[in-house]
């Protein structure tokens, strides 16, 4: 909010087990380096004195077979950064392709808690589509810009996966890839800002789709974590303990490449990736086997993950070392070529750079597509030249740093030139190793990832606060309204709010202008939506807060917003209409309403009252075990509904989801459709020239039955529970 200062940012990372300290990395698919990316980001974002808050949106997941960590609703990582678990889907891990369906949960019960926290964020991020969903949802809600990193893209795994032969019938069973397409496209659609790690990504992903020139990119390349990598020349440890591990690392590594090479004095050229085909290690090997020369003056050690045996490796994993080792006995490289068995990252990996870099050799990066390459930063930290494959990454790598040389990583001939050009030139490896320790400092640390990422969110925020505020009259987003308003009237429209005396009205209609700060205007109504709004408009009422249509089968907020995706998601379970209406043709006492009036969930006829008809058409709906609800009107209307669906089912998940108690709803209404919503611990109201349906409800706690019909009733209602004394909290007495 605009008074507090600094940004408050909501991130959101759904899928995967988030948690701040010992991360599970690689525990399964979905539990990666995304995690890993979004946890450090909001980290090093919390110590910037220009972010008031950050709070981490993650899936609580409480199941035996993963840590209790995960079911710790909030945890508090300092004093700024939090990372919040909601609920949705159950409670068991799922794997993200089946969280789909439980999005519009995972939105409601974020609104609510951003409710009951009563301060909306700046902006939201989300990452990945699934995250990207849930943004799209709150952005639109708070009127608030939207950010989105999308870090893999599913048109680009679908093209991949093709091209394996997998089948797209298949993808979609369990990958649910076009759904995953479609999401992404939406999410561009409405994305103020897209954040990428390279320039290439923009192009050759986020290129292929439909909504690829809709939002703005930024590139932001992650920060490494420089410390890890410091220079070979110098040790920065402070910490003894740590130092003497290090040493260990750096001792080991020496051993074990020592039983490799017959010269180990000489400059390595190291590669350090996983048994990828897209990797390319044989084309290094071959360009290296094939160059007697560069035998001659370097060794080549290829560190291609951890293996115990080849054998038991998966099969695209043993086909590339197999293929590793049968290059190296076809170009007789024994006693010049290392293939280490094992490394330990965390220790050994910088340990190796700077080996490599003290025997002043070349890093190898000869992938045939490369999205980012962070191993190459890493050497470059470490002062270790590098040859990288001329594409995505590797060419914002070099530019940026002013370091490395790009080669068409086909090109075996002029790999191994590239890699001799480094080793005989001392001038050139001292011009590249200085340069790539200077520059990864200067571009890739995370302090200058958090600075650009500040500056950057802030100029937005900034932007959106200016464009979305229109002209003439600022309208308030429904979710900032939403969210400060405790009090509501909520009317039927036709022979409720509508159908009396002009003036009545048009004095109601007064009252609720004057008093729009503290309470909130909605209808409920059986008209579906396009009807309500033009019986409104007719007759001069101000637009409402929130219309509930079609009997409680659709909720729409204002005329800017269109329906609430979760109210639509919830109640669609079971719901069959066309197998409903089938059934229903043998009924010859009912009659189907136009066409125009029916809706996606709702089923609406027309009854003549008569004995025992109610019973039959339950009879009939329950022999063949359908799930409804079923409201009879003004003996003349008969609407049937998804079971979960109805005005006052709706009015409940309003007041669930935007945290306004229903003590503290005013609901009006004159028939049968409206019985639902004047029940229970509403203030409920019944108009003077009311049905007589709703003459049973006379007994019933808490509704009140007004003398005076119409808006006047209403009004007389509002009187009888001093709805405006208790909104305005007792300062004001004109009702
Ligand atoms: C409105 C609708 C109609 C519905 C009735 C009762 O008149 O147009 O379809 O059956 O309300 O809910
Ligand atoms: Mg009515």
């Amino acid at each position: 909010m605009t008074e507090k200062k600094g940004l408050y940012i909501q991130m959101f990372s759904i899928h995967g087990m988030v948690r701040a300290e010992n991360m599970e990395l690689g525990h399964d698919a979905d539990t990666g380096g995304q995690i890993k990316y979004v946890v450090e980001l909001c980290n090093i974002l919390s110590a910037s004195d220009q972010i008031r808050k950050i709070d981490l949106f993650t899936r609580l997941i409480q199941d035996k077979s993963c840590s209790e960590d995960y079911a710790q609703p909030i945890e508090q990582v300092n004093d700024r950064f939090r990372i919040v678990r909601i609920q949705c889907g159950g409670k068991k891990y799922i794997r993200k392709e089946l969280l789909w369906p439980h999005l519009d949960e995972f939105v409601d019960k974020t609104i609510k808690f951003i409710r009951l926290e009563k301060d909306i964020p700046d902006m939201v991020h989300g990452h990945y589509p699934d995250a990207g969903y849930v943004v799209m949802e709150l952005a639109s809600f708070f009127g608030i810009p939207l950010v989105y990193t999308g870090h893999s893209l599913g048109r680009s795994k679908r093209a991949r996966l093709l091209d394996q032969g997998v089948d797209i019938s298949e993808m979609n069973r369990k990958l649910k890839i076009d759904h995953r397409i479609e999401m992404e496209e939406m999410v561009l659609k409405s994305a103020d800002r897209v954040i990428t790690s390279t320039r290439q990504e923009i192009e050759g992903q986020y290129g292929l789709y439909r909504n690829r020139t809709l939002p703005a990119y930024t590139v932001l390349p992650p920060g490494i974590g420089i410390e890890r990598f410091h220079p070979y020349y110098h040790d920065t440890f402070s910490n003894s303990r740590e130092k003497e591990e290090a040493l260990y690392a750096k001792a080991s590594v020496t051993q074990e490449l020592n039983r490799f090479f017959t010269h180990p004095d000489k400059p390595i050229i190291l590669v350090l990736c996983r048994p990828d085909k897209r990797k390319n290690i044989q084309g290094l090997v071959k360009a290296y086997g094939e160059d007697a020369e560069l035998q001659a003056m370097a060794n080549l050690a290829i560190f291609a993950g951890i293996r115990k045996d080849i054998s038991d490796k998966e099969e695209s994993e043993r086909d590339v070392l197999t293929r590793m080792l049968l290059l190296m006995d076809k170009y007789n490289l024994y006693g010049k070529m290392a293939i280490p068995k094992q490394h330990d990252f965390e220790h050994e990996v910088p340990e190796l750079y700077r080996i490599a870099a003290e025997q002043r050799g070349v890093f190898v990066n000869p992938a045939l597509t490369e999205p980012f390459g962070l191993t190459l930063l890493e050497a470059l930290a470490c002062g270790l030249p590098i040859v990288a494959t001329n594409d995505g990454g590797p060419q914002d790598i070099v530019e940026n740093c002013k370091t490395g040389t790009l080669v068409d990583p086909t090109d075996t001939v002029a790999l191994a030139s590239a890699i001799k050009d480094i080793i005989i030139h001392p001038d050139k490896w001292n011009e590249f190793s200085k340069n790539g320790i200077l520059n990864t400092r200067k571009m890739y640390s995370w302090e200058r990832h958090a600075h650009s990422y500040c500056d950057e969110m802030k100029a937005l925020c900034h932007q959106y606060g200016k464009i979305s505020i229109p002209d003439n009259e600022p309208r308030q987003s429904v979710g900032k309204r939403l969210a400060k308003l405790n009090y509501m009237l909520i009317a039927d429209i036709d022979d409720t709010l509508l159908g009396g005396n002009p003036e009545e009205l048009q004095t109601l209609m007064d009252l609720l202008e004057r008093h729009s700060g503290q309470i909130g205007f909605g209808v409920a109504t059986g008209r579906i939506f396009e009807s309500a709004m033009d019986i409104l408009k007719a007759n001069g009422v101000r637009l409402p807060d929130i219309i509930i249509s079609g009997v409680g089968s659709r909720i729409s907020y204002g005329d800017s917003l269109d329906n609430d995706k979760g109210w639509g998601t919830h109640i669609s379970k079971s719901w069959t209409p066309d197998l409903i209406a089938s059934r229903l043709e043998e009924v010859d006492f009912v009659r189907l309403q136009k066409a125009n009036v029916q809706g996606p969930f709702k089923l609406s006829y027309y009854m003549d009252p008569g004995k025992d008809r109610l019973a039959k058409i339950h009879h009939i709906l329950n022999k063949n075990r359908f799930r409804y609800s079923l409201i009879y009107s003004q003996n003349r209307y008969l609407d049937i509904l998804p079971y979960r669906a109805s005005k006052g089912k709706a009015i409940r998940y309003l007041s669930y989801k935007w945290g306004i108690p229903l003590r503290n709803l005013l609901v009006c209404g004159d028939s049968g459709n409206d019985a639902g919503m004047l029940k229970g611990e509403t203030l409920g109201v019944v108009v003077g020239n009311y049905c007589p349906e709703l003459e049973t409800l006379r007994s019933t706690k808490q509704i009140y039955f007004a003398k005076k019909t119409y808006a006047g009733g209403m009004m007389e209602g509002m009187q009888h529970y001093q709805l405006i004394q208790k909104a305005t909290g007792g300062m004001n007495h004109d009702n």
